[in-house]
């Protein structure tokens, strides 16, 4: 099937491209298993589309047009039923300055901001950055292996100055897709303490667990929708994040002017590469994107059984998104996760700037072969102890 036409198998050289994750390693023999991009081509629509930008040859100022703004309401409208509006969204170069925004724009200096960890590091910096106060309540396990909301620990947390609750849906590291249950209650928790609710659903495509699918949160209800910020991208899905386009989508005029206000004149236009390769990959990008989730599936089984099978000291739980693993490591007694792995030739993710000392994060948006190869050399890194 699409999966063969794609060819997931190989992946083009990184190394010497200014990559983030291959160049980090230069001069030492490391796969880079680490930080959220995937190894591999985007779909052959979405680079044909660039190719066209690119034979155009004027790379001017560009705006939101048209291509992009339809290529988006379709999109949410068909994969997620959300009826959005041209004039709810907002295109930004990226979303971790997006997150860093909504603190300014939707709190005061010595408010505080609330969210779940283990979660993205940029959102547990987004609040001090700004001068606010970070509460973090840790997500609780729901029966043994399910990650969830913990919320008798978030309504003790919750203060009078809380303004603001970001969410990372679905859930990145732990992989978890939020029920409707889930999220109705995170809702009624935003309503009862007046929160406005960041919802980053930027791994929203990205769901390889046939048995569960994404709800946006600005689809719960119509009240939940006026307290929602909703970020999203093309980026992850697609491999697109060197392009730099990813939006907002905001229903509520009041915060959307208080956004638009805290933006102005800091955030810069997408440029018109990124605006082509968005509406390509909305538009053109489904079938590719399937052949990917089937990969990744595979991908997820071969990460989940090596662990079980050869590291069982490696504490690894069912996750339903994403192309990132998360790995409790502690009862490997290691005084330096990150850098015991490393030397054994393998590039981690430290789970410490995500809240979680003693975890790993690990990327198998990659040819399965590197894949193997990277789990090979943690289990040698693991065996002679
Ligand atoms: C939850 C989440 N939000 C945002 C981002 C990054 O967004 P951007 O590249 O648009 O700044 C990532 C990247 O891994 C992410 O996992």
């Amino acid at each position: 099937m699409n999966e063969t036409i794609y060819n997931f198998d190989s992946c083009p050289e990184r190394k010497g491209f200014g990559s983030l994750k291959w160049d980090k390693y230069k001069g030492r023999d490391i796969l880079p298993l680490w930080v959220a991009d995937m190894d591999f081509r985007s779909a052959p629509e979405i680079i044909d589309a660039l190719q066209a930008r690119l034979d155009h040859g004027v790379f001017g100022y560009t705006i939101p047009h048209e291509a992009p703004i339809e290529a988006v309401l379709n999109y949410l409208e068909g994969r997620h039923g959300y009826a959005a509006r041209a004039a709810w969204l907002n295109f930004l170069p990226g979303l971790v300055p997006a997150i860093n925004l909504c603190c300014h724009a939707f709190s005061e200096p010595g408010d505080s901001v609330m969210t779940a960890t283990p979660v993205y590091p940029p959102f547990l910096s987004a609040p001090d950055y700004a001068q606010r106060e970070l509460i973090k309540v840790p997500l609780c396990l729901n029966g043994a292996d399910q990650w969830t909301l913990d919320f008798d620990a978030m309504e003790a947390a919750v203060r009078p100055n809380t303004k603001l609750f970001v969410l990372c849906s679905p859930h990145n590291p732990v992989g978890r897709v939020f029920t409707q249950a889930e999220l109705t209650q995170l809702g009624e928790f935003c309503e009862r303490h007046d929160l406005v609710l960041i919802s980053d659903e930027i791994h929203c495509d990205l769901i390889f667990d046939p048995e569960v699918s994404h709800i946006m949160t600005a689809t719960l209800n119509e009240s939940v929708a006026q307290r929602t910020v909703t970020l999203m991208a093309p980026s992850k899905t697609y491999n697109l994040p060197g392009l730099a386009c990813a939006f907002s989508i905001i229903e509520n005029s009041r915060l959307r002017a208080q956004f638009q206000k805290t933006i102005r004149g800091i955030i810069t236009e997408v440029n018109c590469f990124g605006y082509a390769g968005c509406a390509a990959a909305y538009q053109y990008g489904e079938p590719w994107r399937q052949a990917l989730l089937a990969y990744l599936r595979d991908n997820y089984a071969l990460v989940r059984e090596f662990i079980e099978q050869e590291i069982p000291e490696i504490t690894f739980r069912p996750m339903q998104a994403t192309y990132l693993a998360w790995f409790d490591v502690s009862a490997l007694g290691l005084k330096d996760p990150v850098g015991h792995f490393e030397e054994a030739g393998v590039g981690l993710s430290d789970g410490t700037p995500f809240d979680a000392p003693q975890h790993l994060r690990l990327n198998f948006g990659c040819p399965r072969h590197h894949l193997r190869a990277g789990l090979e050399r943690m289990k040698a890194a693991v065996a002679p102890r």
